[in-house]
């Protein structure tokens, strides 16, 4: 469990290691990758072992897992003090699909889905490619944190159909409240329309911060809400696609389950079952060290740019391994430097100004932040789920690059 030590990711068929992706975002080829949200940490001894075995028994036919949540149910009981009933925690195949798969069976065509922005952007592709529209909620931002903003939260649900919510937030970082959730939940519950919340990254929060279920505390509510988990970013299994949906209506759960059968997606496949299994069983260890050094990256990251560069704010950064970092106070400088200079930033035309800026002057490639939403042209995502020591060096050459405009 020793963090500071990262894979090497090369040559490994990483989308976050490909040169041609790297480039295609931040016009460097050699730029090195704190973008796509996945770790370079090795996964949790035991979880390796089981797909060691796997391979080494070279054969991958039909497997015979007993169809039973047991374990995850007793992960989330001891991880979140959530109880539940191993036969209400459903399978899916990937917490994307589970959530397109929802919003299809719980909204209808030209409905309104509300989704807080910044967003991950499959929030936006899903709504869309299912012809649904999107109302782009902003949350609150001030010094560098951002907040639900209540008032803007409920005038915006008015016109909804349903709550695509992410808790904990992708790309802030921010750790929902008690009080937060339920006033969603509330508010859900006044215009009658169904919450679907993410929280993949649920299992990362930083020992500083507490993540509560919204199917936990929906419990005292009694919204319609889908609560939706998974093992892939907490154990960095994500090439599995395996995720759990949690639903506060018997009826919903009925549906959903009905409707993965019809489309033959209610089993997962030989290796995300192993590795799951092998997560939720023996991995609590690991992810309590994980949370920690995830937590003091964070901190050694927030103080670092405090010290060494104000004009640099690093956002919420409470959970999980992506923060945003918010640039705008040299956005004007490194606009007319990136479109000054057209012939040193070509082949970045996939990512944004900030993201081809910080790619050519620090080699550090990020996601822009107009990725997460037209006004966040300000902001680039760092992903920090690698050891401390790149971490930092890609901070000190981050802080380089602006100061050198
Ligand atoms: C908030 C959020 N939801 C879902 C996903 C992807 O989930 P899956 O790969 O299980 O579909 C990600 C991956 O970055 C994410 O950040």
């Amino acid at each position: 469990m020793n963090f500071d030590i990262s894979a090497d990711r090369r040559n490994t068929n990483s989308i976050k290691w490909n040169r041609e992706a790297i480039e295609n975002i931040s016009a460097n080829p050699v730029a090195e990758p704190f973008w796509v949200a996945d770790m370079d940490f090795y996964p949790e001894p035991h979880i390796q072992e089981a797909g060691k075995v796997l391979a080494g028994q070279g054969i991958f036919g039909y497997p015979s897992f007993p169809k039973d949540t047991q374990a995850v149910a007793q992960w989330v009981r001891t991880k979140h003090g959530w109880i539940l009933p191993k036969e209400k925690i459903v399978y899916a195949q990937g917490l994307l699909h589970a959530l397109a798969l929802s919003m299809n069976l719980f909204s209808k065509k030209g409905d309104k889905i509300l989704v807080s922005s910044p967003m991950y952007r499959p929030f936006r592709a899903i709504p869309q490619r299912n012809g649904r529209e999107l109302i782009e909620s902003n949350l609150g931002y001030e010094d560098g944190r951002f907040f639900l903003d209540r008032e803007k939260f409920a005038k915006d649900a008015e016109n909804a159909d349903m709550i695509i919510f992410c808790s904990p937030q992708n790309p802030s970082g921010i750790v929902f409240t008690e009080e937060e959730l339920r006033f969603v939940l509330e508010t859900a519950k006044k215009h009658d329309i169904t919450v679907i919340s993410d929280e993949i990254h649920s299992d990362l929060v930083h020992p500083n911060a507490k993540h509560i279920p919204m199917g936990l505390v929906n419990e005292r509510v009694g919204a319609k809400c889908i609560t939706l988990f998974a093992p892939s970013k907490t154990f960095n299994i994500a090439g599995e696609h395996i995720a759990f949906a949690v639903f506060s209506h018997s009826e919903m759960e009925t549906a959903f389950r009905e409707a993965e059968s019809a489309l033959w997606l209610d089993e997962p496949g030989i290796t995300g079952g192993e590795l799951a299994y092998a997560a939720y069983t023996k991995g609590g260890e690991y992810n309590k060290a994980l949370c920690r050094y995830l937590g003091e990256t964070a901190e050694a990251m927030r103080k670092y740019l405090a010290e060494n560069c104000p004009g640099l704010k690093m956002a919420n950064g409470d959970a999980s391994f992506v923060t945003f970092i918010d640039c705008s106070e040299y956005y004007q400088r490194i606009e007319a430097e990136v479109l000054g200079h057209p012939d040193r930033y070509q082949g970045g035309e996939g990512g944004g100004i900030l993201s081809r800026f910080f790619g050519v002057n620090a080699g550090v490639a990020m996601n822009d932040g107009t990725w997460f939403g037209s006004d966040w042209y300000g902001f680039v995502r760092f992903n920090y789920g690698t050891s401390r020591v790149r971490v930092m060096k890609a901070l000190e050459r981050i802080v380089r690059a602006v100061k050198s405009l």
